[in-house]
């Protein structure tokens, strides 16, 4: 029977030279991940985030109570910076409570500088570094959603630290603890070696709400006390959306899962956020969401967020002439030209969705047929995105595919800024 086999896969692979050589891994199993150390005074699951132009937020847990204080230098062991911030812990349920939850603002810092810090004050032992993105072109970002904390996201994470990049931007879906909160905590430690030295920015996806009629009436618990965002900065009240600089790039984060209706608070904030933008200042525009507006694979077609919310804010976005929206929540990769209202549109956002972090649920691999005109590239594998804005009108986009646990380059495409483009000035 096998030899059957074996002789039908060599005459399909003999018929069929173009369909790839490559085998869809299947999914691999979650990881789990304990502190490395006793000490209830230990800071774990360091991660860091953008403030403002130049300050940074550190945010880690311990088991106990500390000093929620930062020192920090420009030089190994030497620490000349010091701030205070925040501590907070949750309850979920009767079953579980959050160690302490600690926030620091640091800065105002240098461009392009790594600083050395330690969480908990002088008396920490474990320093820990991060680079500070530069002021100037070239800026480089990372892009994978819908991580999770299988041995897959692991390898994707591998791939990405491997790449020297400026910023990590999460379309939504980080850990899929789906209401297992210690899960929130292996994904904590996953993500450190990574998200302790570059700043991580996230949006949430449909796996952050762990909402239970009755028992737990707050949504999105875990997901604003262990991933604040810099929400106030850009004067959202919400920390499921916000928006920020980073050189000449203006990124919009957008939340799929709370109100996005025309008089909705969201959409005020977002129409106001754009009025906000100088194109000069700020060449290139992203925006970052969760559900796809665009989408050709079998999977979530449909969803109410992203029908309704495309319904809603897709004309917003068109009319400020955005270059270029980052989804998640299909777990595979598929590439669009630009368009506006289902069709190519030269003054469009092009539209990528790069769901395929690696987590527990595994690929989507059933796509319609045939391939509408307006999507470029489609694949359902694990892998993770590459952007290198490179000047204020050139950036260069990369898919890499996680080829069992090899990082390999299987999309790459030049894209131009609308606001070079005379033609779609508004
Ligand atoms: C942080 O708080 C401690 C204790 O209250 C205080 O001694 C220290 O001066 C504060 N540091 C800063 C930078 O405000
Ligand atoms: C921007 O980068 C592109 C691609 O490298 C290059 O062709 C172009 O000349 C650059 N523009 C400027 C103004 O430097
Ligand atoms: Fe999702």
């Amino acid at each position: 029977m096998v030899k059957v086999w074996n002789l039908v896969a060599i005459m399909l692979v003999v018929l069929l030279p173009n369909v790839s050589s490559y085998d869809r891994p299947a999914t691999r199993k979650n990881i789990v991940m304990h502190p490395s150390s006793n000490d209830p005074l230990s800071p774990e699951q360091v991660h860091i985030s953008l403030v403002g132009p130049d300050k940074m937020r550190i945010s880690w847990i311990t088991k106990h109570s500390a000093m929620p204080t930062v020192v920090y230098g420009t030089t190994s062991g030497k620490y000349e910076g010091s701030a205070n911030g925040t501590s907070s812990s949750y309850q979920y349920l009767l079953i579980y409570r959050s160690g302490l939850i600690n926030d620091v603002i640091v800065g105002p810092l240098k461009p392009n500088t790594v600083y050395y810090y330690k969480c908990g004050g002088q008396s920490s032992t474990q320093e820990f570094n991060f680079k500070t993105p530069p002021s100037q072109f070239p800026v480089k970002f990372a892009v994978a959603g819908d991580l999770g904390t299988t041995e897959w996201s692991k390898s994707t994470l591998d791939h990405v630290s491997k790449w020297e990049h400026d910023v990590f931007i999460l379309p939504g879906d980080l850990s899929y603890a789906d209401l297992l909160q210690p899960v929130w905590d292996t994904f904590g430690r996953m993500v450190q070696p990574l998200a302790s030295k570059r700043p991580w920015m996230v949006t949430q996806g449909n796996h952050e709400v762990e909402l239970i009629p009755v028992l737990h009436r707050q949504s999105f618990t875990a997901y604003n006390n262990r991933w604040r965002m810099p929400f106030e900065e850009s004067g959202s009240t919400s920390n499921l959306y916000y928006s920020f600089n980073v050189v000449g790039v203006h990124v919009i984060m957008l939340g799929s899962y709370t109100d996005f209706e025309p008089g909705s608070d969201q959409y005020q904030w977002l129409e106001k956020d754009l009025k906000s933008i100088d194109r000069k200042t700020t060449p290139w525009l992203m925006a970052v969401i969760h559900a796809p507006w665009y989408n050709t694979n079998e999977a979530h077609q449909g969803e109410k967020e992203s029908v309704d919310m495309k319904q809603s804010m897709e004309t917003l976005l068109y009319n400020a002439r955005v270059d270029l929206v980052f989804s998640g929540h299909v777990h595979a990769y598929e590439r669009f030209n630009r368009v506006y209202q289902d069709k190519f549109d030269k003054c469009g956002p092009v539209y990528i969705n790069i769901g395929d972090g690696g987590n527990k649920e595994g690929l989507a691999k059933n796509y319609r047929d045939p391939t509408p005109a307006i999507s470029l590239f489609r694949e359902a594998s694990f892998g993770h995105g590459q952007l290198v804005v490179v000047n204020a009108t050139h950036a260069q986009w990369k898919w890499q595919r996680n080829d069992d646990d090899v990082s390999v380059e299987k999309d790459s495409v030049w894209l131009t800024s609308l606001s070079a483009d005379l033609s779609c000035q508004i």
